[in-house]
C-alpha cells in the first residue's frame, strides 16, 4: 500500500552538509518527495513531536539537540514507505545500524567520539501509520504537500 511518512534531517545532518546525500538515498530507493522545507524548529513543536519520550532521561537533551540548529522536514511517499524508510535510516544507535543505512554510513562514530552521549543520529522517521499521520500534520500544512505522478511510479509503487 502507498504510504506517506515524516522524515526529519536533524541539525547534525545540516551541519555536516549531508542534506543532498540523504535525500538522494530516499529518491534512489524509489521514494517520492511530497513535502520539503528547511526550518528552525520551535521547542514546543519538538516537545509535541517527542511526547512519547517525555518521561525518558534523554528527553531534555533530544529537544535541545533538535532546536540547536536548522533542520529539514520531509514527507516521503512510496509502497510501504514507513517500514522502508525506517530500514533506510537504520538502528537508533548508529554503532548498531547496518553499514548501508544512513545512520550506519554517516553517524556510526557520533555518540562516543563527538557528542558526549547525545545520540546525534542524523535522521528521524515515523515508526507506524498513526505516528506518520500525526507527525505529518504537526510539521506541515496541507497546502505544503503535493501529489504528482512520475514515470517511475510503475516501477516502484504497486
Ligand atoms: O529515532 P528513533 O525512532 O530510532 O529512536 P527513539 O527511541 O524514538 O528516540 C528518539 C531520539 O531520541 C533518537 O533518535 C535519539 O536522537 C534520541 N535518543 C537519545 O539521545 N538517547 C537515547 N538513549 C535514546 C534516544
Ligand atoms: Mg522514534
Amino acid at each position: 500500500m502507498y504510504e506517506k511518512t515524516l522524515v526529519l534531517l536533524k541539525p547534525d545532518a545540516i551541519e555536516r552538509q549531508l542534506i543532498g546525500s540523504i535525500i538522494t538515498y530516499f529518491e534512489e530507493a524509489g521514494l517520492k518527495i511530497h513535502g520539503l522545507k528547511l526550518l528552525k524548529a520551535k521547542k514546543s513543536v519538538v516537545e509535541t513531536h517527542y511526547q512519547e519520550h517525555k518521561e525518558k532521561p534523554f528527553f531534555p537533551s533530544v529537544v535541545e539537540f533538535l532546536t540547536s540548529g536548522p533542520i529539514v522536514a520531509l514527507v516521503v511517499g512510496g509502497y510501504e514507505s514507513i517500514a522502508k524508510v525506517r530500514k533506510i535510516c537504520g538502528d537508533t544507535e548508529p554503532g548498531k545500524a547496518e553499514v548501508a543505512s544512513i545512520r550506519g554510513r554517516w553517524a556510526h562514530i557520533s555518540r562516543h567520539s563527538m557528542t558526549g552521549g547525545i545520540l546525534k543520529n542524523l535522521v528521524h522517521s515515523s515508526d507506524c501509520r498513526e505516528s506518520a499521520a500525526k507527525e505529518i500534520s504537526l510539521w506541515f500544512d496541507e497546502c505544503e504537500l503535493l501529489d504528482y505522478s512520475s514515470p517511475n511510479d510503475g516501477w516502484f509503487n504497486f
